[in-house]
């Protein structure tokens, strides 16, 4: 029987993605290992979300220690549960080289959920209600969340899957958030199943889904 795939979850906050991970685990519709849940902050309830079942749950707390001193402890912590793959879901520390040359010889890849359609509304800056501010500030119609591969470039990587929701003329940033969080929920347990399966093959700068999903990658929200 093949190894199941197994994952190092890096979190700093609330946890509701790690949550859906965890449900999808337990239902059976994901299976993966999450070999361990790292938080930077020992306030993050993510840990606690880890710990009800059962998953080793560690701080690594980033404040008090220089940058490189932080993200050297980091990737020595992740390498030492030799996973698969590395989730990120509501991390809230930009990395530098240090933590990707610390992770020399580690070839899986790293994801990333984004409250975004990326490459609109990403970067450095843009994270939690910044992005529902934006995106309702710009007038788009369509928001949504990506699944992405983490490069050193914030939020650039190739795109996995992405979920659209629309924007309405009443909403408010809590609103249009709160609608993208629960497509979050859906996308990136359905994101890491593909890989679990093996279906996605990385290309440069584009990752590949066979075979695909249903609409091609895209899970269509509309309202009733
Ligand atoms: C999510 O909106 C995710 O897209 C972003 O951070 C938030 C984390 O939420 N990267 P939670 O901690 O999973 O509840």
């Amino acid at each position: 029987m093949n190894k199941r795939v197994s994952a190092v979850v890096l979190v700093s906050g609330g946890g509701t993605n790690l949550q859906a991970l965890l449900d999808a685990v337990e239902d059976g519709s994901l299976d993966i290992d999450i070999a361990a849940v790292i938080s930077n902050t020992a306030q993050a309830q993510a840990l606690d979300r880890a710990q009800r079942y059962g998953v080793p749950a560690l701080c690594i707390p980033s404040a008090g220690k220089t940058r490189d001193a932080y993200e050297k402890e980091l990737t020595d912590a992740i390498l030492q549960y030799e996973p698969d793959c590395i989730v990120f879901a509501g991390y809230l520390r930009v990395l530098t080289d240090t933590f990707f040359t610390g992770l020399r010889g580690f070839t899986g890849p790293l994801f990333n959920i984004h409250p975004s359609l990326l490459p609109a509304f990403g970067g450095e800056g843009m994270y939690g209600s910044n992005v529902h501010t934006a995106v309702i500030k710009s007038g788009a119609k369509i928001s949504g969340c990506t699944v992405h591969l983490v490069t050193g470039d914030v939020d650039a990587g190739p795109i996995v899957m992405q979920a659209a929701v629309p924007v309405l003329s009443t909403d408010t940033p809590e609103t249009l958030a709160a609608r993208v969080l629960a497509q979050e929920h859906v996308l990136y347990p359905r994101a890491l199943r593909a890989f679990a399966e093996g279906r996605l093959r990385f290309e440069k700068t584009r990752v590949i889904i066979t075979p695909k999903e249903p609409l091609d990658g895209a899970v269509l929200y509309s309202e009733e």
